[in-house]
């Protein structure tokens, strides 16, 4: 989904440092803060002798320095709330006229994950989410496809995890605008936006002009009941292409650009069938074998498989190749990321009727190892994953839809995952989920689309 594809793209590509920058600038003052109060100790608990050797004599020469170490640790205490300990090592280095003494003190600090929403933005049954900086100000934007008014929302960042709302624009009448991604699909370093129109079977494009502002939705046909989308460049010509998984057609639909922001024309539009029956819920790109050409990964909601599409960079594909996700589980969503460090890409994806996700390793050669599961204690939506604890691990964070949830799983580092904790104020219905930093202090926070309440809601990272 969109989503997804954004996401993706900010794992693998030029977007990873929007994650994974400087740590967190509260924590970083309270360090400072620390280390100088450390220090004044210190310097107080050994002016005395300085100043004995000092009196005794005047060639004695004397010099401080300190060196700081951190070590973070997380866990998970018995009430699912997971507790990040941050600890500081400070060595204070004392040279008195040659000889050195190190003083060495450490301090802790702990934090829950317990994200609050600080914003909510009211919209008639929104679904679809998808964030970037829109007008180039350096603070995250979102855009949200609203199924009951049939338009898209524009939000603008300010830049502390509040938004202006900013116009909405219609994707056509009766057309349940289930998906949205982001792409500059004329070429104008502007973002646009595609919304896969659920019931009128196209795909809405909306150019933007940089400020925040979109042009009226030019329509072209797909398929069956589009569910979600995903943009990248699958022909090598720089130019943004889409793929568009069609639930009911059981096929993806590739629509080649060519930088003008129109798609549709003769040639252009390739089908790719997922298989009978097999209703795609979620599609994603990213290059699993390493060629240098976007690969593309499926959900296949009722054949219970996680599918996958070599690309030759010609706009064409290998046969799927399909991987279990386990009888009845009806996956809904993936996301994509390296989980386990070992460099290759690996796959995660959420299931509806089913209390686990499947994580499939990446082989870095377009293949996968058989699905290993992650318990996710309730059913799950949409997932996404984001560095949430600031360990440079990319974590998982799920929408739990049936009981308005989102939880939150940490990466212990190697693929595997803490149980899952839950942010203190529930979701209501959350649909679509997307990470990012909000409020600029280099910490991933969260956004939802909470189709139940109607509202997008903001959900600040307290860590
Ligand atoms: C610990 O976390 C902080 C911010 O949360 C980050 O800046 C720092 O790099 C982390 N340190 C380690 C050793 O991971
Ligand atoms: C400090 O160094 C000087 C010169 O090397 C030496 O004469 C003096 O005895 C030293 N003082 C002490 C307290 O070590
Ligand atoms: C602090 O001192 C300890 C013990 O000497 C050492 O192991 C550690 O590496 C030092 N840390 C730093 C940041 O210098
Ligand atoms: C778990 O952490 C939360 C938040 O810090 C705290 O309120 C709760 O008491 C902790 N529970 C236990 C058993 O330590
Ligand atoms: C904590 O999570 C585990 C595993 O997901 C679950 O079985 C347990 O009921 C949860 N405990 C609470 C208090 O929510
Ligand atoms: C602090 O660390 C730096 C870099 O590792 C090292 O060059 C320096 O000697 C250290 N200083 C002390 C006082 O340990
Ligand atoms: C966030 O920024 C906006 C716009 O600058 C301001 O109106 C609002 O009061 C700020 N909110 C907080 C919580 O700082
Ligand atoms: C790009 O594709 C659109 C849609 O098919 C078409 O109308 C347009 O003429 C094409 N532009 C170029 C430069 O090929
Ligand atoms: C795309 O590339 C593949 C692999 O090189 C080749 O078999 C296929 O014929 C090409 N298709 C087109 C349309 O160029
Ligand atoms: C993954 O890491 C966790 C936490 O360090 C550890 O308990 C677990 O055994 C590891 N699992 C594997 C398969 O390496």
């Amino acid at each position: 989904m969109s989503k997804n594809a954004n996401r993706q793209q900010a794992f693998s590509g030029n977007n990873r440092s929007t994650e994974v920058s400087t740590g967190g600038r509260t924590l970083k003052f309270i360090w400072i803060i620390l280390a100088v109060i450390i220090i004044l100790a210190i310097c107080a608990a050994i002016a005395v002798p300085i100043g004995l050797i000092l009196t005794k004599n005047n060639t004695a020469t004397a010099s401080t320095s300190s060196n700081t170490s951190m070590t973070n640790t997380t866990a998970t205490n018995s009430t699912n709330v997971t507790t990040t300990t941050v600890s500081t090592t400070i060595n204070m280095t004392t040279t008195i006229n040659g000889t050195t003494t190190i003083a060495t003190t450490s301090t802790t600090t702990a934090c829950s994950y317990i994200f609050t929403n600080v914003a909510s933005y009211s919209y008639s049954a929104p679904v679809g989410i998808a964030t970037a900086d829109i007008n180039h100000d350096g603070k995250l934007d979102i855009v949200e496809t609203n199924t009951g008014t049939n338009d898209v929302g524009v939000l603008l960042g300010t830049g502390n995890g509040t938004f202006t709302v900013s116009g909405s624009y219609s994707t056509g009448s009766g057309t349940y605008p289930r998906a949205v991604a982001f792409g500059d699909f004329n070429k104008d370093n502007q973002l646009d936006i595609v919304v896969a129109n659920y019931f009128t079977g196209n795909v809405a494009i909306l150019l933007g002009d940089g400020t925040g502002v979109f042009g009226t939705a030019t329509l072209c046909t797909i398929a069956s009941n589009p569910y979600a989308v995903a943009v990248g460049d699958v022909n090598g010509d720089t130019c943004p292409d889409i793929a568009v998984a069609s639930q009911s057609a059981n096929s993806i639909t590739i629509l080649l650009g060519n930088c003008s922001g129109a798609f549709g024309g003769s040639g252009t539009v390739k089908t790719i069938s997922t298989g009978s029956g097999s209703n795609p819920q979620s599609v994603a790109f990213a290059d699993f074998n390493s060629d240098g050409r976007l690969d593309m990964a499926v959900a296949n909601h009722l054949t219970d498989t996680m599918g996958i599409f070599l690309g030759y960079s010609n706009g064409t594909f290998s046969a799927q190749t399909t991987y279990s996700t386990g009888s009845g589980s009806n996956p809904n969503m993936l996301t994509i990321a390296d989980f386990n460090l070992d460099g290759k890409l690996d796959v995660v994806v959420v299931n509806a009727f089913v209390s686990y996700s499947c994580i499939f390793f990446g082989y870095g050669d377009g293949t996968f190892m058989a699905q290993t599961q992650i318990a996710t204690t309730y059913f799950s939506e949409a997932v996404t994953s984001a560095d949430i604890n600031n360990d440079n691990i990319p974590d998982l964070i799920c929408a739990h839809n049936s009981i308005g949830k989102i939880g939150i799983a940490l990466n212990n580092g190697n693929g595997t995952f803490a149980s899952e904790l839950f942010t203190a104020t529930p979701g209501g219905g959350p649909i679509g989920i997307v990470c990012g930093d909000f409020n600029g202090d280099s910490k991933q926070d969260v956004a939802i689309t909470d189709a139940y309440s109607g509202a997008a809601k903001i959900f600040l990272n307290p860590c």
